[in-house]
């Protein structure tokens, strides 16, 4: 297992992955480190659903995104064919849900990295999920009630690599 701080040096998103499932295990500890996310007030308000890759529920959701965003992403599926895609809905009238579902989500792609694996954070289904068939998908993927989608994070053996992100360091921080 990579050191933290290796993991957050060396991710970056993975836009293409093997055919190579997850393990049970893989599929545990990247839920696990989901769930001792930290959430504001300890409310624990996030909720994990796990989807194969393979499902019928995402090529509905792919088609409803490309209906909504002017055709497909030339790279592929949302997901980029990931074997597995965890989708992470959280309660509606909580104020920090975003920022909770935010954090928990870089803590699953931070584990997929020590476990060797590639991960990509998924945002562009929110118009589709909070669409007119909003109802509709929250059944489908197990959301609670009063819950709504966040985010989602594709997981699977990486195809193709990527360099880490660049930044500009004078322009994002200041020393006080
Ligand atoms: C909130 C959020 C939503 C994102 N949504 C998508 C997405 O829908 N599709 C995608 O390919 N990448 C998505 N990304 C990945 C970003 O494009 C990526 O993190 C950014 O370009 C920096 O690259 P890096 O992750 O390789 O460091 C998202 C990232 C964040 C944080």
């Amino acid at each position: 297992m990579i050191s933290t701080e290796d993991a957050i040096r060396q991710r970056s998103s993975t836009r293409g992955y093997t055919e190579e499932k997850l393990t049970d295990e893989e599929v545990k500890k990247i839920l696990e480190a989901g769930l001792m996310a930290p959430t504001a007030t300890n409310r624990q308000e996030i909720h994990f659903t796990v989807v194969s890759g393979d499902s019928e529920i995402l090529k509905e959701l792919e088609a409803d995104k490309n209906g909504l965003r002017n055709g497909a992403d030339p790279r592929g599926n949302f997901y980029y064919c990931a074997p597995t895609v965890f989708f992470l809905s959280a309660e509606t009238a909580f104020h920090w849900s975003e920022v909770d579902a935010g954090i928990a989500v870089q803590n699953m792609a931070l584990m997929a990295e020590a476990l060797g694996l590639g991960s990509v954070i998924i945002g562009c289904v929110n118009d589709a999920l909070h669409g007119e068939k909003a109802a509709y998908y929250a059944k489908a993927l197990a959301f609670p009630e009063g819950y709504d989608f966040k985010i989602a994070l594709a997981v699977g053996h990486k195809k193709v690599t990527k360099e880490p992100h660049t930044y500009d360091e004078a322009k994002s921080v200041s020393v006080l």
